[in-house]
């Protein structure tokens, strides 16, 4: 396979695209598009989040200690786009984007009610990244829609339908099919059965 070289950048994908909720010390909500988003551990079940620390939600959430990581549908690609594109100190992105606002179980900020699964967040801790910051979650509830949950058991996933962005060259993609099930199909590669 031939390729070219990228040179140290941030061209990676797929990632997920999150609303990441946050409400400041008054109460005021924002919102705002991440993507540098993942779990990183499972005991305890934990997020990571990187934020640039001009973002006024990475000053909400320092201010209260807590966030909301919201499943972008891929409906709402045009919503969550513009909320990555202006900031919550000059626009109010909720009366903008119109979406809609539910409280959370065990934190401040909010869930979003359109988005599929809700992840309610603790900050934890923070690593500093220059720029940027990394913020570790404790995750405390989560949130996943009803009518994902099959009869005979498991989630289907074309219920949450979420929208997948290619960072790097910028684009949103939806799920697309399903390949294999992950954890069983690498056994057919096992050597001994
Ligand atoms: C697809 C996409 C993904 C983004 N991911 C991140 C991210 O992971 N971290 C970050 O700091 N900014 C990210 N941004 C930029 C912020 O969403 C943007 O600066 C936003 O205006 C910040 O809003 P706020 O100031 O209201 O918090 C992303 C933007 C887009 C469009």
């Amino acid at each position: 396979m031939t390729k070219r070289k990228l040179g140290p950048c941030v061209t990676f994908f797929p990632q997920p695209t999150t609303l990441v909720s946050s409400v400041d010390a008054q109460g005021e909500t924002d919102l705002m598009t991440a993507s540098w988003v993942g779990i990183v551990s499972k005991t305890p079940p934990t997020i990571g989040l990187s934020l640039n620390q001009s973002r006024k939600t990475y000053q909400n959430i320092r201010e209260t200690g807590c966030f909301v990581v919201n499943m972008v549908p891929a409906s709402l690609a045009t919503e969550a786009d513009y909320c990555g594109l202006k900031s919550g100190r000059d626009e109010d992105k909720k009366l903008v984007t119109g979406l809609h606002f539910e409280p959370a179980e065990a934190v401040a900020a909010p869930l979003v009610t359109e988005a599929p699964l809700n992840v309610e967040c603790r900050l934890t801790s923070e690593i500093d990244l220059g720029e940027y910051r990394l913020l570790l979650g404790e995750i405390l509830q989560i949130h996943a829609v009803e009518k994902a949950f099959r009869s005979e058991g498991g989630m289907d996933a074309l219920a949450f339908d979420p929208l997948v962005y290619l960072g790097g060259i910028r684009e949103y993609w939806d799920l697309g099919q399903k390949v294999a099930q992950a954890y069983k199909e690498g056994t057919k590669l096992f050597q001994t059965p």
